[in-house]
């Protein structure tokens, strides 16, 4: 069995701290041995540029030294003036960390505000930064159970296995090897705040082994033999906003001027694809995301897509927009009031849920995040469904004229 300690003897990883040049003959990179041995005369590869060297010297405060290990703080010059930087790695050629743009990372969360894929973050490891998105989350892991169980973002406390997609590429190790590089912080762009921390499982993992495949026929050519331009007109409001109702009419103004269209509705999609999932803000972001996925394939199969979900957090409604190219996706504020919607109360829901029947119910017992920008607004107290379609078509084919 491999215990981890928390320090390892056998990979040498120098991350560089400062690059140090008082005069044109000194040239040295400063920082503390993160793991392993370094010894004068050692071949070294920089990373992540992968170019060599040997030690010329190590050198303190106390004078040189024939070899330093972790965590002594020292000064590194190089045989050859080959280009390393703060935030590059020195190490052994034939023992060096993996590098790669992809890793894999239990990550515990420490902030008020959920850890939600779309957002970027600054990853802080030794002495680089890098930005940080989630590509997906693997699973969650109840802290008092170890049981696993769907995540779709990762609140306060809570502990995930996450995927992570970097700007940049970042050298590190799997913790259990090597807790020094396998270590890192998340840290809010807006707040630098520390949010996150996170230890690598693995680098470069199961997405790199999963590529894309290049077709040559493509969305343009999809959408010009159709005629139009494939787009994702999505719809959110409240239960009983009238998102269906005004969808619905949008579609039949689209069919009827020979456009190829589809309109993905909320109570529909949870009668087959969604079946499984119900109204915890988990299933919610779940039942998003999926239908985001299959809304982008629709509109790349060349349709114009209509989508009517309550779709209640900012956070989903923008990671669809980010996954779409800019202008393909027009958000659509069907703007009821809680009170007039609960009025007119169409399906009976509201009362059930005042009367606690139904939990989590949107506008009761679970939130409606407002969009703060949609590109259409329809506040239904002062315009009826036809006219609010026949105004919705009209936007649309402004904002689209150009390729129309
Ligand atoms: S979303 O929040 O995940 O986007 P979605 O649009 O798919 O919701 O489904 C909403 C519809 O499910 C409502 O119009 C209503 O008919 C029904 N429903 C059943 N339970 C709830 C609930 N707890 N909250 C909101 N809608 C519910």
């Amino acid at each position: 069995v491999h215990i981890a300690s928390d320090r390892n003897l056998s990979d040498m990883r120098f991350p560089v701290q400062y690059v140090i040049r008082p005069n044109l003959n000194f040239r040295g990179f400063a920082g503390t041995v993160a793991s392993g041995i370094i010894r004068k005369g050692d071949e070294v590869m920089a990373l992540p540029s992968g170019k060599r060297s040997r030690v010329k010297s190590i050198v303190t405060l106390d004078g040189e030294l024939q070899e330093a290990f972790s965590p002594q703080a020292v000064n590194v010059t190089l045989e050859d003036e080959i280009d390393v930087s703060r935030g590059d790695m020195l190490v052994h050629p034939g023992n060096a960390p993996h590098v790669s743009s992809e890793v894999e990372a239990m990550v515990v969360w420490m902030a008020e505000q959920p850890f939600v894929p779309g957002r970027t973050y600054t990853l802080k490891q030794t002495t680089r930064q890098v930005s940080a998105e989630v590509a997906a989350f693997r699973y969650g892991v109840d802290v008092n159970t170890l049981e696993h169980r769907a995540a779709a973002r990762l609140g306060l406390n809570e502990v995930s296995l996450v995927q992570l997609s970097l700007t940049q590429p970042l050298a590190c190790d799997p913790y259990r090897t090597n807790p020094a590089t396998g270590a890192f912080i998340l840290i809010d762009r807006l707040t630098n705040n520390t949010v996150g921390a996170g230890m690598v499982t693995s680098v470069g993992a199961a997405r790199n082994d999963l590529h894309w495949q290049r077709l040559d026929v493509d969305k343009a050519a999809r959408g010009a033999l159709m005629g139009q331009r494939p787009a994702v007109l999505w719809f959110t409001g409240l239960s009983g906003a009238g998102k269906s109702t005004i969808a619905n009419a949008v579609e039949k103004r689209l069919n009827l001027m020979n456009r190829h269209t589809f309109l993905l509705d909320g109570d529909n999609v949870r009668h087959g694809l969604n079946k499984d999932l119900g109204f915890t803000e988990a299933d919610r972001i779940e039942n998003i995301r999926r239908v985001g996925e299959v809304a982008k394939l629709m509109a790349d199969a060349g349709l114009i897509v209509l989508t009517a979900f309550i779709s209640p957090f900012r956070a989903e409604r923008d990671m669809v927009r980010e996954m779409l190219p800019a202008g393909d996706f027009v958000e659509i504020f069907v703007d009821t009031p809680l009170d007039v919607a609960e009025a007119r109360d169409v399906k009976g829901l509201y009362k059930k849920a005042r009367s606690g029947e139904i939990a989590n119910f949107t506008g009761i017992s679970s939130p409606y995040e407002e969009p703060e920008r949609p590109e259409i607004h329809v506040d239904t107290t002062r315009e009826a469904p036809e006219a609010a379609a026949e105004r919705i078509v009209e936007q649309i084919m402004g904002i689209w004229s150009p390729d129309l």
